[in-house]
């Protein structure tokens, strides 16, 4: 126990359990960096404040970068008594530059804003990175839905064909979605980079301890303005949770997709062989399992922010260990997350599409509408025509031909309002580019999302 950081006040030593139950250092010691940068930061603000003097400082600096090193060489010691990264890493430093100037460095600090401060350090990094996952696999589905624009296949509700649509509309409408998760990280970056430090365990420091250089030192954009609050609040990690839980469901719907297109039936599009894998007894079997590994993992992804929110919920004001359960779930979405985009952007980018086999799963009931909007036309009201155009799917079906086979007496007798031309409906080409207002799938309009979508990514 005399070990232990805040050993003084104690004379029984820990239960090997419980000291087992309490650690962290397993997980958190992959915030070591942001530790060790945040330490650096508070010695100056110490300088400053006249708690350490200029050698002093420097001897701090200096041993923090080599406790840096030591992590990032594979060569930090672990103790037995060492609690968490924290706990750790000035252990080491006082080690290195002796506890005469390593014992000033905790002045005025708790590990309750260290820890908040080294969260959100180690977050605003993560997120810039996810950041640029996101752009990527965004900047692939858009140069895919730029070139292959020419490719037409059925476009479902229920999953039932119901219109033609272009493979580019379809697989920017997964773009755009994803698109709106590219501003909303953005937004939630704010929010993450308030500074913590200096508030101490809870009631703030009583060393006139500069913030502002604490600020611009760590690069946050603002500084926490309640010391309680400070410690207390970890909503930024609430925020990418479920932030990171949107995505997923998003992720899992291209997924889901995707793995219906790429069956036999469908036939749409077959996965390239670095993102599929055998069957141990069927030899003919490519599955799809990058997709389904993203559909699946959108589950766990959801599952840890409701888990945080749960432990969040009801527990007393400011610093509880129950907030030490922040760090595994964000963790593991940050790396899920991660993964995930880069698998997706992987499985995008070498997907091979079957345009042939798209065209024919196109049906002419599936231009049923397109009869409708004729009629529509030449002057009769939709809901009349809606029910005329039934009708001729109605005759098709109970003459087993499609409606295109019709003849134009057939048609007459349905309405006085057919002539001729009733036939150049029947072509889906056609009925894709008449959908040309905004957001419709007409070539014109899918170069209007790609070009929107390029403007989004670079945040214009
Ligand atoms: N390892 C702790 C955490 O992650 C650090 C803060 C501990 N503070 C305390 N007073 N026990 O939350």
């Amino acid at each position: 126990t005399k070990r232990k950081l805040w050993g003084g006040r104690f004379t029984g030593s820990t239960d090997p359990l419980m000291h087992e139950f309490n650690q962290s250092l397993k997980y958190d010691k992959r915030m070591y960096a942001a530790d060790v940068k945040g330490s650096i930061a508070f010695s100056k603000a110490l300088l400053k404040a006249g708690i350490v003097d200029e050698k002093e400082q420097k001897e701090l600096e200096r041993g923090l970068k080599q406790v840096e090193l030591e992590w990032k060489d594979g060569k930090f010691v672990v103790q037995p008594d060492d609690e968490d990264i924290h706990t750790a890493n000035e252990r080491r430093l006082s080690e290195i530059i002796g506890k005469d100037i390593g014992g000033k460095l905790h002045t005025g600090r708790s590990r309750n804003d260290q820890v908040a401060t080294d969260m959100r350090i180690w977050l605003m990094e993560q997120t810039t990175e996810v950041e640029g996952f996101l752009k990527d696999l965004l900047n692939v589905m858009v140069t895919r839905a730029e070139k292959e624009v020419d490719a037409i296949l059925p476009g479902y509700t229920h999953l039932q064909r119901a219109q033609p649509v272009r493979w580019s509309h379809h697989l920017l409408s997964h773009a755009q979605a994803f698109l709106t998760d590219l501003s909303r990280l953005r937004e939630l970056y704010p929010r993450i980079s308030v500074l913590p430090l200096g508030s101490a365990a809870l009631a703030g420091n009583p060393y006139s301890l500069d913030r502002e250089l604490l600020r611009s030192e760590l690069g946050f954009q603002s500084i926490g303005e309640n010391s309680m609050h400070a410690v207390a609040d970890r909503d930024f990690v609430v925020e990418w949770l479920q932030w990171a839980s949107l995505l997923m469901v998003h992720m899992s719907r291209l997924a889901e997709d995707l793995i219906i297109y790429s069956t036999a039936e469908f036939g749409f599009v077959t996965l390239s062989d670095a993102y599929s894998t055998g069957s141990s007894i069927m030899p003919q079997k490519k599955n799809p399992d990058s997709l389904e590994l993203l559909r699946g993992k959108s589950g766990r992804v959801f599952g840890q922010m409701a888990g945080f929110m749960m432990s969040l919920k009801g527990i007393p004001s400011t610093y509880n260990k129950d907030l030490q359960e922040d760090k595994e779930p964000l963790f593991d979405c940050v790396d899920t997350v991660s993964a995930a985009l880069r698998i997706a952007e992987g499985v995008i980018a070498t997907l091979n599409i079957h345009p042939e086999k798209m065209k024919a799963a196109l049906t002419m009931d599936m231009l049923a509408t397109d009869i409708a909007d004729y009629l529509v036309r030449k002057g009769v009201p939709f809901r009349e025509t809606h029910h005329i155009s039934g009708r001729a799917v109605a005759l098709a079906e109970k003459t087993n031909v499609q409606i295109s086979d019709l003849s134009l007496e057939q048609y007459k007798e349905l309405s006085e309002h057919f002539t001729e031309d009733v036939m150049q409906v029947f072509d889906f080409e056609t009925s894709v580019e008449k959908r040309n207002a905004i957001g419709g799938p007409a070539r014109a309009m899918i170069q209007r999302q790609v070009e929107g979508a390029r403007k989004r990514i670079e945040g214009k």
